[in-house]
């Protein structure tokens, strides 16, 4: 049989990579977080300070930007031209213009190509916002995750927190649905969920639950 896919879409800091990450294991499937290579791009632009409204100086960048999967016994590490940028990525200033960065064509053209070659020929679990809609549209499997949104920053205001990062709720409230509104309304393939996507909303149900919902999905395709 042909490889798999697993496409697991949804709004930001819904936990879809905390599933994902769990189903990868669980089925020995790679797992490839789209959204940090959208945030590796976005690290590269600020510190070069490349202006995101000039078309050539994007285009010219993008050759320069080199993404790579490294996985490791507790975590898979990305690179950015051969440096380990997992923590930096997550970090607010980086999170405060990756919707803007993301939004860009030739970024989403750029990225959705690797996403794709990424998917050749292996199992893979992927998460995103596009993922089932425009990068693997005849994806296997099909989640689309939601989450109540004041749960949702009360996770995400946890997991900055535990990091040391000094933010407010409301900074962390006012990230999450920016960044729901940019992603939802951009012209380029835009946060949906497929038609035929599995919904799962995991405002109350631990991980151990989630993980059972999805492996009972999985369970009908394979
Ligand atoms: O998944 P994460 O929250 O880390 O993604 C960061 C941002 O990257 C999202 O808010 C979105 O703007 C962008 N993204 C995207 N398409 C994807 C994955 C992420 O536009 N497939």
């Amino acid at each position: 049989r042909k490889n798999f896919i697993i496409a697991i879409d949804g709004f930001s800091s819904c936990g879809k990579s905390t599933v994902a990450k769990a189903l990868a294991k669980k089925l020995h499937f790679v797992f490839i977080d789209s959204g940090a290579m959208y945030r590796a791009v976005t690290l590269y632009f600020i510190r070069q300070g490349i202006d995101m409204t000039d078309e050539a100086a994007v285009v010219a960048a993008l050759e320069n930007i080199h993404i790579d999967f490294v996985p490791n016994a507790e975590k898979t590490q990305i690179l950015l031209n051969e440096e380990d940028v997992s923590d930096e990525i997550r970090m607010m200033h980086v999170s405060d213009l990756v919707s803007e960065v993301s939004a860009i064509k030739a970024v989403r053209h750029a990225m959705v190509a690797q996403q794709q070659k990424l998917g050749k020929r292996r199992n893979i679990v992927m998460d995103g916002r596009d993922i089932g809609t425009t990068v693997f549209p005849d994806a296997d499997l099909k989640i689309f995750m939601t989450a109540d949104p004041r749960v949702r920053a009360e996770r995400r205001f946890a997991e900055l927190a535990a990091k040391g990062e000094t933010v407010t709720m409301e900074e962390v409230v006012e990230n999450l649905s920016h960044r729901d509104h940019i992603d939802s309304t951009r012209e380029e393939s835009p946060l949906r969920q497929a038609a035929d996507a599995f919904v799962l909303d995991n405002s109350s149900i631990d991980q151990a639950e989630q993980l059972r919902i999805v492996m009972e999905q999985y369970e009908h395709i394979k």
